[in-house]
Protein backbone atom coordinates (compact mmCIF):
# COMPACT_ATOMS: atom_id res chain seq x y z
CA UNK A 1 0.00 0.00 0.00
CA UNK A 2 1.41 3.51 -1.12
CA UNK A 3 0.80 5.79 1.22
CA UNK A 4 2.19 8.96 -0.41
CA UNK A 5 1.42 11.09 -2.73
CA UNK A 6 2.94 12.01 -6.42
CA UNK A 7 2.60 15.39 -7.85
CA UNK A 8 2.85 14.55 -11.72
CA UNK A 9 3.03 18.15 -13.04
CA UNK A 10 5.07 20.65 -10.89
CA UNK A 11 6.81 23.56 -12.23
CA UNK A 12 9.44 23.85 -9.33
CA UNK A 13 12.23 26.09 -11.75
CA UNK A 14 9.45 28.84 -12.07
CA UNK A 15 8.53 29.01 -7.97
CA UNK A 16 9.62 31.39 -6.27
CA UNK A 17 9.98 30.25 -3.06
CA UNK A 18 13.27 27.97 -2.27
CA UNK A 19 13.96 24.68 -2.94
CA UNK A 20 14.23 23.80 0.84
CA UNK A 21 11.00 24.97 2.11
CA UNK A 22 9.12 23.28 -0.95
CA UNK A 23 10.88 19.78 -0.18
CA UNK A 24 9.97 20.73 3.42
CA UNK A 25 6.59 21.58 2.85
CA UNK A 26 5.87 18.47 0.41
CA UNK A 27 7.56 15.72 3.27
CA UNK A 28 5.32 17.56 5.79
CA UNK A 29 1.68 17.02 3.26
CA UNK A 30 2.68 13.32 2.56
CA UNK A 31 4.35 14.44 -1.21
CA UNK A 32 7.15 12.19 -1.98
CA UNK A 33 7.74 12.82 -5.69
CA UNK A 34 7.69 15.42 -7.76
CA UNK A 35 7.80 15.66 -11.67
CA UNK A 36 9.27 19.03 -13.23
CA UNK A 37 8.05 19.54 -16.92
CA UNK A 38 10.09 22.21 -19.61
CA UNK A 39 8.11 24.66 -21.42
CA UNK A 40 11.15 26.42 -23.46
CA UNK A 41 14.73 25.64 -24.30
CA UNK A 42 16.20 27.83 -21.65
CA UNK A 43 15.09 26.09 -18.54
CA UNK A 44 16.33 22.70 -19.49
CA UNK A 45 19.53 22.68 -18.44
CA UNK A 46 17.87 23.78 -14.68
CA UNK A 47 15.44 21.09 -14.78
CA UNK A 48 18.14 18.97 -15.58
CA UNK A 49 20.23 20.08 -12.29
CA UNK A 50 17.60 19.72 -10.34
CA UNK A 51 16.51 16.63 -10.68
CA UNK A 52 20.22 15.43 -10.22
CA UNK A 53 20.51 17.49 -7.37
CA UNK A 54 17.73 16.27 -5.31
CA UNK A 55 16.07 12.85 -5.82
CA UNK A 56 12.78 13.33 -5.89
CA UNK A 57 12.45 15.74 -8.36
CA UNK A 58 12.29 14.13 -11.53
CA UNK A 59 13.07 15.88 -15.16
CA UNK A 60 10.80 15.74 -18.44
CA UNK A 61 11.96 17.94 -21.06
CA UNK A 62 9.95 19.23 -24.21
CA UNK A 63 8.83 22.56 -26.29
CA UNK A 64 5.18 23.77 -25.29
CA UNK A 65 3.10 24.54 -27.73
CA UNK A 66 3.46 28.21 -27.53
CA UNK A 67 7.15 28.01 -28.09
CA UNK A 68 6.70 25.93 -31.01
CA UNK A 69 8.87 28.13 -32.96
CA UNK A 70 12.08 27.38 -30.84
CA UNK A 71 12.79 23.75 -31.52
CA UNK A 72 15.26 22.83 -33.77
CA UNK A 73 17.76 20.14 -34.12
CA UNK A 74 19.84 21.27 -30.96
CA UNK A 75 17.04 21.34 -29.00
CA UNK A 76 16.44 17.54 -29.65
CA UNK A 77 19.99 16.84 -29.43
CA UNK A 78 20.38 18.14 -26.07
CA UNK A 79 17.15 16.19 -24.81
CA UNK A 80 18.81 12.18 -26.72
CA UNK A 81 22.09 13.77 -24.65
CA UNK A 82 19.68 13.59 -21.41
CA UNK A 83 17.74 10.65 -22.01
CA UNK A 84 19.02 8.94 -18.98
CA UNK A 85 18.18 11.95 -16.59
CA UNK A 86 14.45 12.41 -17.77
CA UNK A 87 10.88 10.20 -17.35
CA UNK A 88 9.17 11.55 -19.89
CA UNK A 89 9.17 14.16 -23.00
CA UNK A 90 6.47 17.07 -22.13
CA UNK A 91 4.76 19.13 -21.71
CA UNK A 92 4.18 19.08 -25.00
CA UNK A 93 0.59 19.82 -27.20
CA UNK A 94 -1.67 22.09 -28.91
CA UNK A 95 -3.15 25.54 -27.40
CA UNK A 96 -5.64 26.99 -29.34
CA UNK A 97 -6.72 29.18 -26.74
CA UNK A 98 -3.44 31.77 -26.55
CA UNK A 99 -1.93 30.69 -29.82
CA UNK A 100 -4.46 30.42 -32.52
CA UNK A 101 -2.48 32.28 -35.29
CA UNK A 102 0.34 29.49 -35.72
CA UNK A 103 -1.46 26.10 -35.77
CA UNK A 104 0.32 24.06 -38.50
CA UNK A 105 3.47 25.10 -36.39
CA UNK A 106 2.31 23.90 -33.40
CA UNK A 107 1.09 20.25 -35.05
CA UNK A 108 4.08 20.12 -36.96
CA UNK A 109 6.57 20.50 -33.47
CA UNK A 110 4.15 18.39 -31.81
CA UNK A 111 3.83 15.08 -34.56
CA UNK A 112 8.29 16.14 -34.42
CA UNK A 113 8.07 15.60 -30.46
CA UNK A 114 6.04 12.41 -30.39
CA UNK A 115 8.09 11.01 -32.85
CA UNK A 116 11.06 11.72 -30.70
CA UNK A 117 9.09 9.76 -27.35
CA UNK A 118 9.00 6.98 -29.85
CA UNK A 119 12.57 6.74 -30.39
CA UNK A 120 13.45 7.34 -27.12
CA UNK A 121 10.86 5.05 -25.61
CA UNK A 122 9.58 7.28 -23.06
CA UNK A 123 5.90 8.55 -22.07
CA UNK A 124 4.54 11.29 -23.76
CA UNK A 125 3.18 14.48 -21.07
CA UNK A 126 0.58 16.36 -23.39
CA UNK A 127 -0.43 20.27 -23.10
CA UNK A 128 -4.25 20.58 -24.32
CA UNK A 129 -6.45 23.86 -24.41
CA UNK A 130 -9.05 24.47 -26.97
CA UNK A 131 -7.50 21.53 -29.31
CA UNK A 132 -9.06 18.13 -28.32
CA UNK A 133 -9.71 17.17 -31.29
CA UNK A 134 -6.52 17.88 -33.21
CA UNK A 135 -4.65 16.76 -30.02
CA UNK A 136 -6.24 13.18 -30.30
CA UNK A 137 -5.98 12.97 -34.08
CA UNK A 138 -2.20 13.85 -33.97
CA UNK A 139 -1.91 11.44 -31.47
CA UNK A 140 -3.79 9.16 -33.49
CA UNK A 141 -1.73 8.98 -36.50
CA UNK A 142 1.60 9.53 -34.85
CA UNK A 143 2.36 7.92 -31.48
CA UNK A 144 3.26 4.05 -32.44
CA UNK A 145 4.31 3.11 -28.37
CA UNK A 146 4.65 5.96 -25.84
CA UNK A 147 2.43 5.84 -23.06
CA UNK A 148 0.04 9.40 -22.96
CA UNK A 149 -1.14 11.14 -20.15
CA UNK A 150 -2.98 14.27 -20.51
CA UNK A 151 -2.20 17.03 -18.19
CA UNK A 152 -4.53 19.55 -16.47
CA UNK A 153 -7.33 17.38 -18.09
CA UNK A 154 -9.86 20.09 -19.26
CA UNK A 155 -12.26 17.97 -21.45
CA UNK A 156 -15.79 16.64 -21.15
CA UNK A 157 -16.73 12.92 -19.64
CA UNK A 158 -17.40 11.89 -23.34
CA UNK A 159 -13.32 13.03 -24.25
CA UNK A 160 -11.77 11.40 -20.96
CA UNK A 161 -13.76 8.20 -22.29
CA UNK A 162 -12.32 8.55 -25.71
CA UNK A 163 -9.15 8.68 -24.36
CA UNK A 164 -9.13 6.46 -21.18
CA UNK A 165 -10.77 3.88 -23.82
CA UNK A 166 -7.07 4.38 -25.70
CA UNK A 167 -5.43 3.65 -22.44
CA UNK A 168 -4.71 7.15 -21.87
CA UNK A 169 -3.74 8.67 -18.53
CA UNK A 170 -5.88 11.56 -17.02
CA UNK A 171 -4.07 14.23 -14.60
CA UNK A 172 -6.57 16.15 -12.77
CA UNK A 173 -5.09 19.14 -10.57
CA UNK A 174 -6.54 22.20 -8.12
CA UNK A 175 -9.09 23.20 -10.80
CA UNK A 176 -11.38 20.17 -9.30
CA UNK A 177 -11.44 22.25 -6.26
CA UNK A 178 -12.96 25.23 -7.58
CA UNK A 179 -16.20 25.11 -6.51
CA UNK A 180 -17.76 26.11 -10.26
CA UNK A 181 -15.48 23.46 -12.07
CA UNK A 182 -18.42 21.18 -12.62
CA UNK A 183 -16.99 19.37 -16.04
CA UNK A 184 -13.79 19.18 -14.21
CA UNK A 185 -15.73 17.40 -11.22
CA UNK A 186 -17.79 15.09 -13.23
CA UNK A 187 -14.47 13.53 -15.16
CA UNK A 188 -12.88 12.96 -11.62
CA UNK A 189 -15.56 11.29 -10.28
CA UNK A 190 -15.98 8.95 -13.73
CA UNK A 191 -12.24 8.54 -14.80
CA UNK A 192 -11.60 4.73 -15.09
CA UNK A 193 -9.84 4.72 -11.09
CA UNK A 194 -6.69 2.84 -13.06
CA UNK A 195 -5.78 5.80 -15.48
CA UNK A 196 -6.29 9.01 -13.27
CA UNK A 197 -2.84 10.72 -11.68
CA UNK A 198 -3.11 13.70 -9.52
CA UNK A 199 -1.27 17.07 -10.29
CA UNK A 200 -0.69 20.83 -9.63
CA UNK A 201 0.34 22.30 -11.99
CA UNK A 202 2.44 24.80 -9.79
CA UNK A 203 3.40 27.64 -9.59
CA UNK A 204 -0.19 28.08 -10.82
CA UNK A 205 -3.56 26.65 -10.51
CA UNK A 206 -3.70 26.98 -6.70
CA UNK A 207 -6.58 24.64 -5.12
CA UNK A 208 -9.16 25.92 -2.52
CA UNK A 209 -8.56 26.92 -0.13
CA UNK A 210 -5.25 28.46 -1.06
CA UNK A 211 -6.75 29.82 -4.62
CA UNK A 212 -5.28 32.86 -5.04
CA UNK A 213 -1.61 31.93 -3.63
CA UNK A 214 1.07 30.45 -5.49
CA UNK A 215 0.94 27.04 -5.64
CA UNK A 216 3.14 24.38 -4.37
CA UNK A 217 3.85 20.29 -4.87
CA UNK A 218 2.48 19.91 -1.12
CA UNK A 219 -0.89 21.45 -2.32
CA UNK A 220 -1.61 17.92 -4.34
CA UNK A 221 -3.12 16.40 -1.13
CA UNK A 222 -5.88 19.45 -1.74
CA UNK A 223 -6.50 17.80 -4.92
CA UNK A 224 -6.60 14.02 -3.59
CA UNK A 225 -8.90 15.03 -0.38
CA UNK A 226 -11.37 16.55 -3.07
CA UNK A 227 -11.34 13.91 -5.34
CA UNK A 228 -11.72 11.16 -2.60
CA UNK A 229 -14.65 13.22 -1.52
CA UNK A 230 -16.34 13.72 -5.43
CA UNK A 231 -15.87 9.20 -5.44
CA UNK A 232 -17.21 9.02 -2.13
CA UNK A 233 -13.65 6.35 -1.17
CA UNK A 234 -11.27 6.66 1.39
CA UNK A 235 -8.31 9.46 0.66
CA UNK A 236 -6.07 6.46 1.72
CA UNK A 237 -7.23 3.94 -1.09
CA UNK A 238 -6.96 6.66 -3.35
CA UNK A 239 -3.49 7.93 -2.83
CA UNK A 240 -2.75 4.33 -3.36
CA UNK A 241 -3.76 3.89 -6.38
CA UNK A 242 -3.03 7.31 -8.15
CA UNK A 243 0.60 6.76 -6.88
CA UNK A 244 0.81 3.30 -8.16
CA UNK A 245 -0.40 4.44 -11.28
CA UNK A 246 2.00 7.67 -11.76
CA UNK A 247 4.74 4.99 -10.76
CA UNK A 248 3.67 2.91 -12.95
CA UNK A 249 3.32 5.79 -15.84
CA UNK A 250 6.58 7.31 -15.20
CA UNK A 251 8.76 4.14 -14.34
CA UNK A 252 10.06 5.69 -11.05
NI1 LIG B 1 2.44 22.94 -16.91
Amino acid sequence: MKNYLIDTHAHIDMIEAPINNILQQMETAGVKKVINPSVEVKTMNKIIELSKTYENIYAMLGIYPSEAKTYSDDVEEFIIKNRKNIVAIGEIGLDYYWDKSFKEKQCEIFAKQIKLANKLNLPIVIHDRDAHKDTFDILSEFNSCSPILFHCFSGSVEFMQECTKKGWYIANGGVVTFKNAVKTKEVAQQVPLDKLVLETDSPYLTPVPFRGKPNTPAFVKYVAEEIAKLRDMALEELTDITTQNAERFFGI
